[in-house]
């Protein structure tokens, strides 16, 4: 229980990675706040949550939304008095297409979700963390620290995740506000299946990317963001931490 009675916000976290961040915190002892769009998968991981031993609640927000960001911080507070933890995972895929079939809307749909996402929720968490301390966690992606040909738009959005991550770790250090993020591989989350929906040999090609011989699972990321919260890694911040079965290493 190195996380008991922590208050920490979860995006994104009606499925994949972001469940197993909210149902892994919980179960490390966090009062957990989902946040995202669709209600009932929200309520769910809620319930599971709980079943973890955790408890919290969920909050209907789309991040991209300034007006949702803000009543998600303030609800937060409201309800438990206090902020300390967040873990920023709501995030878009790109279909990978060439670049002249790639559109404006995709563009700003990826940007607004992945980037003014995270800068949203940095924006309004962090004023809640000034007087105690706290601690963040991106989500960026490997994506985040290498190209990736036919998806530049998600590529940039994850290294742009990484920039904010490291301005505002050093701008926040000296307030006892620790800020990183967390670059997975390929994670076999809903996201994954989509992909394999469109290609079903796009498995074996991903399970080779990975020096490691596979993809990584949801609970493999979890592990990571409640080791980056938590006290154990008291002086760490600013940092970009793969994990991500070797691929950025090669
Ligand atoms: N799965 C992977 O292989 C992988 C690899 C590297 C990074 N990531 C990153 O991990 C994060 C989670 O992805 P996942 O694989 O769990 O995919 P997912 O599609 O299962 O989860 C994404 C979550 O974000 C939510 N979301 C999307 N837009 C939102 C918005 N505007 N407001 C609120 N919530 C919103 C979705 O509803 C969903 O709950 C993303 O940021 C993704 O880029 C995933």
């Amino acid at each position: 229980m190195i996380l008991k009675d922590k208050v920490a916000i979860v995006t994104g976290a009606s499925s994949g990675i972001g469940r197993a961040c909210a149902v892994a915190l919980g179960s490390a002892g966090a009062i957990v706040v989902a946040a995202s769009r669709r209600i009932s998968e929200g309520e769910e991981t809620i319930q599971l949550v709980k079943e973890a031993s955790g408890d919290g609640i969920f909050i209907q927000t789309d991040v991209s939304k300034e007006a949702d960001v803000q009543r998600l911080v303030e609800k937060t507070v409201a309800y438990y008095g206090r902020l300390d933890f967040a873990c920023n995972n709501a995030g878009i895929e790109q279909v990978p297409t060439p670049l002249s079939e790639q559109t404006e809307a995709v563009f700003d749909e990826v940007i607004n979700t992945n980037v003014k996402g995270v800068w949203l929720c940095m924006k309004h968490q962090i004023p809640q963390m000034i007087e105690n301390g706290g601690a963040i966690v991106n989500i960026a992606s490997a994506a985040g620290l290498i190209g990736c040909p036919t998806i530049p738009i998600y590529c940039a959005s994850k290294h742009a995740v990484i920039g904010l991550t490291k301005s505002l770790a050093v701008e926040y250090a000296s307030r006892r506000i620790r800020i990183n993020a967390v670059c997975p591989g390929v994670i076999e989350t809903d996201l994954v299946k989509r992909a394999r929906e469109v290609n079903p040999q796009f498995i074996e090609h991903l399970n080779k990317m990975h020096p490691i011989g596979r993809v990584g699972t949801p609970e493999e990321v979890a592990n990571s963001v409640v080791w980056l919260l938590s006290d154990q890694s008291s002086f760490i911040t600013g940092h970009a931490l793969a994990v991500d079965g070797g691929v950025v290493a090669q």
